[in-house]
């Protein structure tokens, strides 16, 4: 396996080994700099439909510039973005959104004093009749909000019940919940259980289970080896601004990846 790409990443077309088809998504050179800090040099990297893809590396290594091209946050200086066999610019979030990417945010975007089904609509809400006579259609809102989440096994108080009132896991949970819910192609999480316990850490990982299981594609970006391990497909390791090498998560170890990521090993 070659893992450093200045050519297109292994599983590309050109290697003739996996079909474009197989990729959801195919991000290619890829460089992004502020200023003089080029936080992406070029970096290439693939996610393969129906799994979970991790994105590992040191801190600054670029991963979370990475994931904001891919979620419209930043404009890439160049490369191309390949979403679903298509070319794709985003020129804001809801570009992204629109196109089959969510993104979970480490911060979670869930607003305190509102209702779970309430954070399930923020700014999508349903209504029925038009002009002046336009209502919100709450009964299906909540309905909604509550199939969501029964989906994807997630044990949460009732959507009448305000975010405020819920602990750290269920409210990760309420808000992968929502991202799965609109049918995207994509949901991309950065660090999703970095501040929660071991307890609302499985619950969560169970989550991103089930919404790997229904067919989304997910990219997680974890410090947490063990989580890596354990949920992942494959794995993606960023040093400096590229992504310099992929592994099949059956077949590499704990030991190997950290070697990866410091540079103690050749990728
Ligand atoms: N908006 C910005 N302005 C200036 N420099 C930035 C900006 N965003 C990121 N950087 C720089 O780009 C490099 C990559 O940062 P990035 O946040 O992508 O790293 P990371 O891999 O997500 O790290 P961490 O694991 O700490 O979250 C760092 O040197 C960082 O300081
Ligand atoms: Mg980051």
């Amino acid at each position: 396996m070659t893992d450093t790409y200045n050519t297109p990443p292994e599983g590309s077309p050109h290697t003739g080994r996996t079909q474009a088809r197989d990729f959801i998504l195919q991000a290619t050179d890829i460089k992004k700099s502020f200023g003089g800090v080029h936080a992406l040099k070029g970096a290439s990297m693939t996610m393969r439909r129906g799994e979970i893809t991790a994105l590992i590396g040191d801190n600054g290594a670029g991963k979370s510039t990475m994931v904001r091209c891919l979620s419209g946050i930043h404009r890439p200086d160049s490369g191309t973005i390949v979403l679903d066999g298509k070319t794709v610019t985003f020129e804001n979030p809801v570009a992204a959104i629109k196109q089959g990417i969510e993104t979970v945010q480490q911060n979670l975007a869930l607003v305190e004093d509102l209702t779970v089904w309430q954070n399930f609509f923020l700014g999508r809400e349903k209504t029925h009749g038009f002009g002046p006579f336009r209502t919100l259609d709450r009964k299906l809102m909540k309905s909604t909000a509550g199939d969501l989440l029964k989906n994807l096994a997630v044990n949460v108080p009732p959507v009448t019940s305000r975010v405020r009132r819920l602990s750290g896991g269920q409210r990760q949970a309420v808000a992968i919940a929502r991202a799965a819910g609109w049918g995207s192609k994509i949901v991309i999480m950065d660090e999703p259980t970095a501040a929660l316990g071991v307890q609302e850490t499985a619950r969560v990982e169970g989550v991103i289970n089930s919404l790997r299981d229904s067919g989304v594609a997910v990219l997680l970006i974890s410090h947490n080896f063990d989580q890596v391990m354990r949920l992942s497909d494959h794995v993606w390791v960023m040093r400096a601004g590229m992504a310099v090498a992929e592994r099949r998560t059956a077949e590499t170890s704990g030991d190997e990846l950290v070697a990866l990521i410091t540079g103690a090993r050749a990728a």
